[in-house]
């Protein structure tokens, strides 16, 4: 760097050759010559007189932000320069005999030093200035403002003293210039109530800005009638009284001292600005503000303000701008702004109670162009306080406590929306209905995951420009393709990848930015719908049952009744099942879930009231089931005729016996027929005879376990049959044992 200081001094003190290549040169808008040489690290002036190739003719030259320690006399030779701002440069000394050659060119001047050191006006801006206009001195170690410093200046009208720690100014320090100067800007210095006796002598002054000093009463009385703009702020103003400033248009009191008991008058009639940010004034006086006023712009920020009844703004109907913010206001009393027909612009911020409600701004629904309500803690349902607004151009509504936008076309309806600023809130869902005007939408630092943004909707949008979606986390799946079209759109191919829209699904694309995607990694893995059943409950009821993945899309059923299309149900996403009642009987159902990717359906047939069954669309299952119980009855009826055919066998054994004992008759014992080892008086039956009886006696008598003996025969039966018809009819009925 040092290096390079050297050189440049060097090139500018040799030859200046390259005094081209160091400054620009050019015509300004207002048709003004400039040379300008900012921020070049320049030491010294550059000597242009000597280049021949430089133009000489030209009105600006601007060489602030340098390193420009002194000026010499002489250095502007052949010069004709009307400004010269020298801004950012710590001046040590300047020459006697300086700006001489500039004399009568030198119309303004703007000139910095190094406080350490210079602590008077120099001589040469205090002799050889006396065209100029406008004097600007910054960063001296004044301390007073001597008598008759300015007395050369025959023309000056505009001054500024900035930073150059005056504390008091001797009587007749503006002499001479007290006839001609309108402008005085005496910022950043120490200077207290008592320099108005001088400033009163300044009979045409129209703007006096007095910022940063150490003021703390004023009596606007003492002020000339002329004074248009007057700044008091960031002083220690505890005391203002206020009469007669007729031509006073704008009045700064921001950070002083005032209370709503130490402020006397009313406000001037053409006073238009008033801006009393950082006080005390927690209520307006009844005079203060007085019928036929002027003001359009009125700001109250930070001051614990109290919107105490609805007719406190009631002079207030020229009023465009209001700022409210940072008063801890809670309550819009009702009515309020039926008084402020005129507002434009209302800045709400930072009350961090505010409560709204549908008809708080009633009275500028037509009116109100911008709006901000940041930090305010508002939630999704005090927006439809907004909805009344019809030619809204901004809205900013950052730091707040949004869910969702509630209702869902609350922005559809604002036909000049411009600006919607939700960052910073906790939103999980917006709907798509935004104006066709819109140019800025700022969503970052939300919880969206979906975006509502298809083809459609970024074609209507055609004149959006800024979508900001950083910080939320985006699911980069499928459904964000629209938006990533979009986005290779809008932004400068080389910037997209580095677009902090950041992915937080699916897993493998968490963390990155959507921009440095490929449209192939925005795929659907997941199916929406995760499971579907159908269930019939009754013949005329059934039963769907589902799943899904994502809450954010619409579900739709759609139902078939043999073939006829009945009205499309939409389904409540947050429930996984739906019952389908007063179904016919006997009907072939088709029934469809559908959503935006997916067309699910199955099929079922509803019965005739006999039993329940379940089918689905598979219906090769149920039939598999028949078969398979046709073969158990199968199986079945064979093991019975095979234990029937045994039971003969038996009984044809039996009778054989029965041949050769004679019969024990008239009373006969039932055994239990799972016990194997009773006695034959167990259990005494009315029946004389039956089959099992016997059989069941002469499978005892022969030891063996009546396993397959299971249905006994009913009394009557056994009465009116005579057993031994039985006994005779059995070997009728006997076939030749074909055995096994
Ligand atoms: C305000 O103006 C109206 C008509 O323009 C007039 O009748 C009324 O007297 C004025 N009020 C004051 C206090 O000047
Ligand atoms: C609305 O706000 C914008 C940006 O802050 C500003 O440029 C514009 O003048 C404001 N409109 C009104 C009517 O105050
Ligand atoms: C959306 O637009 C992009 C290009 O802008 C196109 O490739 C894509 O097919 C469109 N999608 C639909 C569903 O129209
Ligand atoms: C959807 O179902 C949920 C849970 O049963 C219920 O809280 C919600 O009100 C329902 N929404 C609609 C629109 O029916
Ligand atoms: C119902 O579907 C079955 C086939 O699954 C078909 O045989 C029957 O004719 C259908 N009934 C009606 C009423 O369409
Ligand atoms: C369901 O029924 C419809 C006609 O109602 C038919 O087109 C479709 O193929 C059937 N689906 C299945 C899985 O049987």
């Amino acid at each position: 760097m040092y290096l390079k200081f050297l050189l440049i001094t060097f090139i500018v003190h040799s030859s200046c050759l390259n005094l081209l290549d160091i400054c620009q040169s050019g015509i300004r808008d207002d048709g003004i010559n400039y040379v300008h040489c900012a921020r070049k690290s320049l030491t010294e002036i550059p000597h242009f007189s000597s280049n021949r190739l430089f133009n000489l003719a030209f009105d600006e030259l601007i060489l602030s932000d340098n390193l420009i320690t002194h000026i010499h006399a002489n250095v502007f030779n052949g010069l004709r320069i009307k400004r010269l701002i020298m801004s950012g440069n710590h001046i040590k000394s300047i020459d006697e005999n300086a700006f001489r050659e500039l004399e009568n060119y030198l119309e303004e001047l703007i000139l910095e030093f190094d406080s350490t050191i210079v602590d008077r006006i120099p001589q040469a801006i205090q002799t050889n200035l006396i065209n100029i206009k406008s004097l600007t001195l910054i960063g001296l170690n004044l301390r007073t403002l001597s008598s008759n410093i300015f007395n050369q200046m025959k023309k000056l009208e505009s001054l500024t003293l900035k930073s150059c720690n005056i504390q008091f100014i001797e009587i007749n320090a503006f002499n001479t210039i007290d006839k001609h100067l309108r402008y005085l800007y005496l910022d950043y210095n120490k200077l207290n109530e008592k320099i108005f006796i001088e400033i009163n002598r300044l009979i045409l002054l129209e703007k006096l800005s007095l910022s940063h000093n150490y003021i703390q009463e004023f009596d606007i009385k003492l002020l000339n009638f002329n004074l248009q703009y007057l700044d008091l702020s960031y002083n220690y103003l505890k005391k203002l009284i206020l009469i007669n400033m007729n031509n006073l248009q704008i009045l700064n009191l921001q950070n002083n001292l005032l209370t709503s008991e130490n402020i006397y008058g009313s406000i001037p009639k053409q006073l238009k600005e008033l801006i009393l940010d950082f006080n005390s004034i927690n209520i307006i006086n009844k005079n203060f503000i007085t019928e036929n006023n002027s003001l359009e712009f009125l700001s109250v920020q930070s001051n614990e303000f109290l919107l105490t009844n609805s007719n406190i703004f009631q002079h207030l109907n020229k009023l465009k701008k209001l700022n409210l913010a940072r008063n801890n206001i809670q309550i819009i009393p009702k009515g309020l702004f039926n008084f402020t027909p005129s507002l434009e612009d209302l800045n709400m911020d930072r009350n961090p109670l505010l409560s709204l409600s549908i008809d708080t701004f009633s009275g500028i629904e037509y009116s109100l162009h911008n709006i901000s309500c940041q930090s305010c803690s508002l939630t999704s349902e005090s927006l439809i306080a907004f909805s009344c607004l019809k030619n809204l151009q901004r809205l900013k509504l950052q730091s707040n406590l949004l869910t969702n936008i509630y209702p869902e076309n609350l922005f559809s309806s604002m036909l000049k929306l411009h600006v919607i600023d939700l960052q910073r809130n906790q939103l999980i869902q917006i709907s798509s209905e935004f104006p066709s005007s819109l140019r800025e939408l700022v969503l970052s630092n939300n919880r969206l995951t979906i975006l509502p943004f298809n083809n459609q909707t970024f074609q209507q949008l055609s004149q959006l420009i800024t979508l900001d979606l950083s910080s939320n986390p985006l699911q980069c799946d499928c459904h964000i393709k629209p938006l990533y079209y979009w986005l290779l759109k809008h932004f400068q191919s080389e910037l997209v990848p580095y677009v902090q829209w950041i992915c937080s699904k699916p897993e493998y694309l968490v963390g990155k930015k959507l921009g440095s995607l490929t449209e192939h990694q925005l795929i659907c893995q997941e199916k929406e719908i995760s499971s579907f059943s159908v269930w019939l409950k009754d013949s005329e009821t059934i039963i769907i049952e589902w799943s899904l993945t994502s809450l954010s899309l619409p579900l739709k059923l759609i139902v078939m009744e043999n073939n006829n299309l009945l009205p499309i149900i939409n389904l409540n996403k947050t429930q996984n099942y739906y019952v389908l009642e007063n179904l016919k009987s006997s009907t072939n159902y088709s029934l469809c879930l559908q959503t935006n990717e997916q067309y699910l359906c199955r099929n079922i047939t509803t019965n005739n009231q006999q039993y329940i069954s379940l089918s689905s669309s598979s219906s090769s299952s149920s039939s598999s089931a028949i078969i398979d119980i046709e073969y158990l009855i199968i199986g079945i009826t064979i093991g019975i005729i095979i234990i029937l055919l045994i039971l003969f066998i038996l009984i044809l054994f039996l009778i054989k016996q029965r041949k050769q004992y004679p019969h024990s008759l008239k009373s006969t014992t039932i055994d239990s027929y799972y016990q194997t080892t009773g006695s034959d008086t167990t259990q005494i039956a009315t029946c004389n005879n039956s089959i099992e009886e016997h059989s069941i006696k002469s499978l005892k008598h022969h030891q063996s376990t009546p396993i397959f003996c299971y249905c006994q025969l009913p009394s009557n039966y056994c009465q009116d049959q005579p057993s031994y018809h039985i006994y005779h009819e059995i070997p009728l009925y006997n076939k030749p044992p074909v055995i096994i």
